[in-house]
């Protein structure tokens, strides 16, 4: 079967991740997460003590960072430097600053180019905020997958309450808005819909049904799919 690329774009928490690993289970394909790669640098950049408005220093460390992402049995896994950072990448404090570091031109310039590079064979998952709009425009298949905020701060908070308590989900639904907003927002790519993506909400979907509709896209429009 002939290979294609599918891009599922959307906010923080529409569950993009869970859907784009099973969606390219199914078929087969490469997942990869690039909402991890804005991560990786964040931590970074923290882990120097550097600030996310000094823009300088952060693309320098963009720049000079090797970052790999490598299939695992526990989903996508992140080196940076030959260091398996995939447990540090969703602490509170990277998900405070990696909007400020994924806003930086630079940043995005650097990552787009290497997401663009592991696109050219095909047969990917790619999952972020601007996947559909400027790293694959031409995907054979695109998804724009949203859900109500408050939905969306009660899957993170199942997601992280064993690893944090004391999280509430009202502080998730405000660190989601605030998110959002930087994100819609920011001059370079912000999120927005491609005016060729599907929209799918989940906020009265489930997971499967959720994968069961892209999987029909991906037959109804990929060549031989
Ligand atoms: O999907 P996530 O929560 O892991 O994404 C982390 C941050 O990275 C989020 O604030 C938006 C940003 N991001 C982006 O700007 N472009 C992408 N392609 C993926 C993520």
């Amino acid at each position: 079967m002939e290979k294609y690329n599918i891009a599922i774009d959307g906010p923080a928490g529409a569950g993009k991740s869970t859907i784009a690993r099973r969606v390219a289970d199914a078929l087969g394909f490469v997942y990869v997460d690039t909402g991890a790669m804005y991560r990786a640098v964040t931590w970074r950049v923290l882990q120097q003590g550097i600030s996310p408005a000094d823009t300088e220093r952060v693309a320098d460390i963009s720049r000079n960072l090797r970052l790999e992402l490598r299939p695992g049995p526990e989903g996508q896994q992140v080196y940076a430097n030959g260091e398996d950072i995939t447990g540090l990448i969703r602490t509170p404090e990277v998900n405070a600053n990696v909007s400020d570091v994924a806003k930086i031109r630079e940043v995005r310039e650097q990552l787009v180019r290497k997401q663009k590079e592991m696109t050219a064979a095909k047969g990917v998952v790619m999952d972020g905020r601007d996947i559909g709009t400027h790293v694959i425009p031409d995907a054979e298949v695109k998804v724009f997958l949203t859900a109500s905020p408050r939905v969306r701060a009660e899957r993170r908070f199942h997601e992280m309450k064993d690893s944090q308590p004391g999280l509430t989900i009202e502080q998730l639904e405000q660190d989601i808005a605030r998110r959002d907003k930087i994100d819609e927002e920011r001059e370079v790519s912000p999120l927005m819909r491609a005016p060729d993506a599907v929209l799918i909400d989940s906020t009265n979907l489930t997971i499967p049904e959720v994968v069961e509709r892209i999987l029909e896209l991906c037959r109804a429009k990929a060549p031989g799919g």
